[in-house]
Formats: C-alpha cells, structure tokens, sequence
C-alpha cells in the first residue's frame, strides 16, 4: 500500500543528501530581497501573510519538504535581515531539525540577491536550486523532480508549464497605448518558467560569475546558463508554484491554502 501524505508534508521524497549520504548535497537559495511594488503598498513582499504566515516561511518549507535539501539559504531584504531571523525563530520549519537555514543579506536586483545567496552555500554541497520567496506553494514533488534531473547530469533545470494564452511580441509603446505586433510564436513551442530552478552548483557559480545583464539584471537563472552556451531542459512545473505578483494572486494563494487545509481533514 502507497502512504498518503499532505502536500508540502515533510516525508521520504527523494533519497536524502545527509551527511553519511553519498548522493550530492543539495542546498536551496530562497531570494526574498524584492520590494513586491506590483502587490500595493505594504511589507516586502515575502513577509506578506497568506493564511497568517509570511510568504517566505510557506517558501522555506516547501523547500525543506524535500528530504533532498539539506541547507536553505534566505536572502533577506537590505534593511528585513533581523525580521527574518526572528520569523524563522517563530515559525516550527522542520520537524526532524535535518534542515540548516541561514540568512543573508540580499541586494537590488535579484540576480545580486542570488549571487550573495550562493556565496553563503556550504563548500560542501554540489547542487543548488533558486526559488522565489514569491512562490510560496510549491509541491514537493516538483522540487524533487528538479532534483532528481540535476542528479541524472542535467547542468540546469527549470520546471515550466505550457501557455493557456496565446503570446505576441510587441513593440513597447507609452503606457496605454496601442502597440504594433511584431511576431506570435507558436504556443505549443512555449513554456512559462517557473522556480526551483535546479543547478550543478560550479555552473551556476560560473554563470553569476560571468554573465552581467543591464537593468534589472537577470530575471531568471537558467537564462544566464544559457547565455554560457550550456544545455538547459525543462520538466513538467506545477499549477500551484504560481509567483504571488498582483493582488489576486493573494486571493488564489490563500484559496489554494484553503483546500489543502480541507483535504487534510479527511
Ligand atoms: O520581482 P519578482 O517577483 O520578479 O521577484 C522574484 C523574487 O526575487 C522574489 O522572491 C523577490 O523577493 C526576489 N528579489 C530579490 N532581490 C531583489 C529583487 C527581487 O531577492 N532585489
């Protein structure tokens, strides 16, 4: 008989990456360090409640699900470093106490919040995965199949779903403005990426090491692995790792909390 566990419940996932485990390390990098000006005014966005616990705790725990990982890292907003280290103090993350949690200090874009968050990965872990605080609903089994692909040689994984929109490329104009179509990419051939994105830890260090991109920087790790010429694959992402961005999202999340919360009852 198969056991039923709850969703995000700590269980046994994929084998372990313990010390004693001869199966590669793995550590997960939770970048938190975003305003979230696209939610309204309010808390950095990772310390927003869902369900009356900030976002970025449903985050650790999703990622400390995953019998695989055994260090998270949280990159902590410039000035929310203290608040995080109390938060993770208030809230129960890991039942078995197998998880190490730190906290760094992040920077002003997210590719330098990564980058601070790697270098506080332990020297001896060799895979490292990247997932936003802003996605706080991740299923386990999505983190473990990330896992399980960077394992089998994979240099960088990123779960992805199909498109229900069709997707046009744009001229961007001013705000409101109608704006020219200048191309419609077959859908079948999109995906939308979401986190965690899975990484052999030398390629990602090298990509961060190498790979500068103006503006906002990087909005997406595995595109900078790209940019190395190196191979990237996609795996099948989960409806529910959807990034808390709009308002709604708010609405969803806690619905989505919700069903959990009653499938548990029974
Ligand atoms: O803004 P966006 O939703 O794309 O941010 C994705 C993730 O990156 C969020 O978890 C956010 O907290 C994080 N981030 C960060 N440092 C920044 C900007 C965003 O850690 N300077």
């Amino acid at each position: 008989m198969t056991a039923e566990y709850a969703e995000n419940e700590p269980r046994p996932s994929a084998a372990d990456g313990s010390a004693g485990s001869t199966l590669p390390r793995t550590a997960a990098v939770i970048p938190a360090a975003g305003r979230g000006v696209r939610l309204g005014p309010g808390a950095p966005k990772a310390l927003r409640a869902l369900n009356g616990t900030p976002m970025l705790i449903h985050a650790a725990r999703a990622l400390a699900a995953s019998r695989a990982v055994s260090t998270v890292v949280i990159v902590a907003p410039p000035d929310g470093e203290a608040e995080v280290r109390s938060l993770l103090d208030a809230h129960a993350l890991d039942g078995g106490g197998r998880t190490e949690f730190l906290v760094v200090r992040g920077g002003a874009t997210r590719q330098e919040s990564v980058r601070l968050g790697l270098a506080a990965v332990p020297a001896d872990v060799e895979i490292v995965l990247v997932h936003d605080a802003a996605r706080p609903l991740v299923p386990v089994d999505t983190v473990d199949a990330v896992i399980e692909t960077v394992r089998a040689g994979a240099p960088a994984v990123v779960p992805a779903l199909p498109l229900a929109d069709t997707v046009k490329e744009v001229e961007p104009g001013p705000k409101g403005e109608p704006e020219p179509v200048l191309a419609t990419p077959e859908r079948a051939r999109l995906r939308a990426v979401q986190t965690p994105q899975g990484f052999d830890r030398a390629t990602l260090v090298r990509a961060h090491e190498s790979v500068t991109l103006a503006g906002e920087g990087a909005t997406d790790d595995a595109g900078m692995v790209e940019r190395l010429g190196l191979p990237v694959v996609v795996v099948p992402g989960h409806e529910e790792a959807f990034k808390v961005t709009r308002p709604l999202d708010l609405v969803l999340a806690e619905a989505v909390l919700a069903r959990r919360k009653a499938n548990r009852g029974f």
